[in-house]
């Protein structure tokens, strides 16, 4: 899979485009001001750098070497605040942070559920994980996504996966993808803004 991905990169430095996500776009703005911020299966980094450019610090990490060096190149060049990791998300540790990003971190199911979990256990309470990904519904459709329904997941998964949250938003919907040659035309997408309750819930009884 890595050497597919380090492929890919080899192909363009704006694969997914220069423009980040344009849902991760729409709700940039309720992350905390100037907060630490982590991506996770973050590419080049589109996503990364439009937020360092806001002001808040990101840790990316993504296994693809290629990418990750794009992504370091690019944002010393820029002097925007982005820290971009060589890591698998089988095993990675994240370290405290106040938001986490994770757009099309498509991985087979036991990575990305120990990678969502990590990251949101490393969440500061009141902290968002603002997320867009394929469903299984866009299997076949040619516009975008991995080839495998494993590696395709839900809102049920999600929240699944985050029993606590308080999600701002978490939907399965049809948009209209623009981010380059291998995101183009209608898909099936979940979106999620899940919330990390600031206080710990009251136990019943
Ligand atoms: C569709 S790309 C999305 C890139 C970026 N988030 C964006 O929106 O432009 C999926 C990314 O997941 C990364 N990836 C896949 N499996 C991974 C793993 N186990 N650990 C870290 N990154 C992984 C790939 O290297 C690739 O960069």
């Amino acid at each position: 899979m890595k050497s597919m991905w380090n492929l890919r990169y080899g192909e363009d430095h704006e694969v997914y485009g220069a423009a980040p996500n344009a849902f991760l776009a729409s709700v940039a703005d309720r992350f905390p001001t100037g907060g630490r911020l982590l991506g996770l299966a973050e590419g080049q980094g589109r996503n990364a750098l439009f937020l360092a450019a806001r002001g808040h610090s990101v840790v990316a990490v993504d296994s693809a070497e290629l990418a990750v060096a794009q992504l370091a190149a690019r944002a010393e060049g820029e002097g925007l605040p982005v820290r971009a990791l060589a890591a698998d998300l089988e095993d990675f540790q994240p370290a405290a942070c106040d938001g986490v990003f994770a757009i099309y971190a498509h991985m087979a199911p036991t990575v990305r559920q120990r990678a969502y979990r990590a990251a949101w256990d490393a969440l500061a309470p009141g902290g968002l994980f603002v997320l867009e990904a394929f469903t299984p519904d866009q299997l076949g459709r040619g516009t975008g996504g991995p080839p495998r329904v494993d590696f395709l997941f839900g809102a049920a998964e999600l929240r699944g996966l985050f029993p606590e949250a308080q999600f701002d938003l978490l939907e399965e919907c049809e948009v209209t993808l623009d981010e380059g040659a291998y995101h183009s035309g209608l898909a099936a997408v979940v979106r999620m803004v899940a919330r990390k309750p600031s206080a710990p819930a009251a136990l019943a009884g």
